[in-house]
């Protein structure tokens, strides 16, 4: 197994396109924040004056009579900022849509259709909205020993963990609700792979988290080398042994193969990275039964060019290849092995979109970050194409490629999230934490956002197997 020989394994984020991308969103999330902070200042003090009113005349809230239940999906949140600190406000069923929140009325909700069912198909997952829903997480983080120190934000004394209530609510269909038993039970003899960068290992955490909280045995569950999480591993496969089912990662930043400059090369390229072939450890991972591929964070000028890793195709370096069309170069020999090397009938292929992050004021090395962070982005969002997103979705609709491959579209859900990374909460350290530290704004905490696109994978992955039968 090759080891770690990426010319950089870096703290968070090394990218300054990215990030440049990412601080003009982030300007206009601001703007748009703002805006969402009045919204709500406004509507607390009503709420609150009004439930003041009512009290005294002991006449109930409108819609108090509501079961518990159906007021969950929003509940209680309490507002940073708000002029009563320790007051909880609910905001029930309030309906406002003529501001920038809409929470729709429950028994609309409770209309919709659920993915599943028939008739569910032409939903579009994708598209939602974050709910506070108070039955979350779906798992604790003392509760899975299967998870790196960087990513349980709890423990390592975040404070406040609203970041673990929120759950995914497509527009205009339900998903199921997670269930790692009935998951595992469909996963039995069967291998999952996960293969990308350290985002991937995150995703692939959650799903051992979300699994293992169905196993009562956990020694049932283990690596089977023996080997400890750490990200220095090339890869990690844990074992359900009652299920006979494997949850691998394999580290592959890239995707595509990273190794030596051919002879002749110019004297300052380092590595090679060759746009045209699959890493080496691809054989390993097509005869899973469920793939999930992700390449995107480490194409980036920093990580490829200036380390002295340069592009290589057809045998031939070619120091004049962008990082993008090397990119998309990639992603072409990503669908072309899927399409050739990867067994039909057997392996669902996902490529996961890219998950993007929230530095705010300046990137990861130069005081940028994401500390006390506390609520999503509820407003619509404003234009946040990411040109990653927009080459992997070209490639994958131009090239013919099998119907094993698709693509879990979660950009858009995550970018909302600027407050579920981990921040300066990704380790135990002393306890003057400071927010000058180096802050981690790409990672995700645990439990937290890379469960909804494991729920969103379980969903897709029930669907298709009732499409199958039926
Ligand atoms: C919410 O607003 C919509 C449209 O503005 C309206 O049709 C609906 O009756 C409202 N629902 C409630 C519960 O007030
Ligand atoms: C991804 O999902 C978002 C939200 O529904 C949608 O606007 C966008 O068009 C989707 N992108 C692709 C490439 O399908
Ligand atoms: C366990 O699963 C593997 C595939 O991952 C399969 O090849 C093997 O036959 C299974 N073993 C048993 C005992 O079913
Ligand atoms: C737990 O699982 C391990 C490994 O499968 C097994 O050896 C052990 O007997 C199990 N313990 C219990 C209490 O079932
Ligand atoms: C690369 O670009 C430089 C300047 O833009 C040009 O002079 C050179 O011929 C190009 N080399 C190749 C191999 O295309
Ligand atoms: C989601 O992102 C896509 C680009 O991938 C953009 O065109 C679209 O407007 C976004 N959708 C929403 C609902 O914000």
């Amino acid at each position: 197994m090759r080891k770690n020989s990426n010319p950089v394994e870096s703290a968070p984020e090394s990218n300054n396109n990215i990030n440049i991308i990412h601080s003009r969103i982030l300007k206009r999330l601001s703007l748009a924040e703002l805006c969402l902070a009045a919204v709500a200042f406004f509507l607390v003090t009503v709420l609150f004056v009004s439930r003041f009113f009512y009290s005294n005349f002991e006449t109930p809230l409108p819609n108090s009579n509501l079961n518990p239940g159906s007021v969950d999906w929003l509940g209680s949140i309490k507002v940073a900022s708000s002029p009563l600190p320790s007051q909880s406000f609910e905001y029930e069923t309030l309906n406002v849509s003529s501001s920038s929140l809409s929470f729709e009325n429950n028994e609309e909700l409770e209309k919709e259709v659920s993915f599943l069912d028939e008739g569910g198909d032409g939903c579009d997952i994708f598209d939602g909205n974050w709910v506070w829903d108070e039955t979350y997480p779906l798992y604790n983080s003392p509760d899975c020993p299967f998870m790196d120190g960087g990513f349980r934000c709890s423990e390592n004394s975040r404070p406040n963990h609203q970041y673990t209530k929120w759950r995914w609510q497509p527009k205009h269909c339900n998903l199921p609700r997670f269930d790692g038993e009935k998951m595992l039970e469909k996963l039995r003899n069967k291998r999952v792979v996960f293969a990308g960068d350290s985002i991937s290992r995150n995703q692939w955490e959650s799903l051992l988290c979300l699994l293992s909280s169905a196993v009562s045995n956990k020694s049932s569950i283990y690596e089977v080398n023996r080997n400890p999480i750490t990200k220095h591993s090339g890869y990690l496969i844990f074992k359900f042994d009652h299920f006979n089912c494997t949850v691998e990662y394999y580290r592959s930043p890239f995707l595509v193969l990273l190794g030596h400059p051919p002879p002749k090369s110019p004297p300052n390229v380092k590595y090679a990275l060759k746009v045209d072939q699959m890493d080496r450890t691809a054989n390993r991972w097509n005869q899973a039964d469920l793939l999930i591929l992700n390449s995107g964070r480490w194409w980036t000028y920093e990580k490829t060019l200036r380390t002295g890793c340069n592009f290589e195709e057809g045998r031939k370096m070619k120091m004049n290849m962008s990082v993008e069309t090397a990119y998309k170069k990639s992603m072409e020999t990503v669908v072309d092995w899927v399409n050739t090397k990867v067994n039909k009938k057997k392996t669902l292929v996902y490529f996961r979109t890219y998950s993007p992050s929230h530095f705010r004021g300046g990137s990861w090395k130069n005081g940028g970050g994401c500390h006390m962070e506390t609520l999503p982005e509820l407003g619509p969002l404003t234009s946040n194409e990411h040109s990653y997103v927009k080459i992997v979705s070209d490639v994958l609709s131009s090239k013919k490629r099998s119907s094993n491959l698709e693509m879990l579209n979660v950009t858009n859900m995550s970018m909302r999230r600027k407050d579920g990374h981990p921040s300066i909460y990704n380790s135990k350290g002393d306890k003057n934490k400071s927010p000058s530290h180096i802050q981690d704004c790409s990672h995700w905490c645990l439990p937290g956002v890379p469960d909804s696109w494991n729920e969103l994978l379980y969903a897709i992955f029930l669907k298709r197997q009732l499409l199958i039968r039926t």
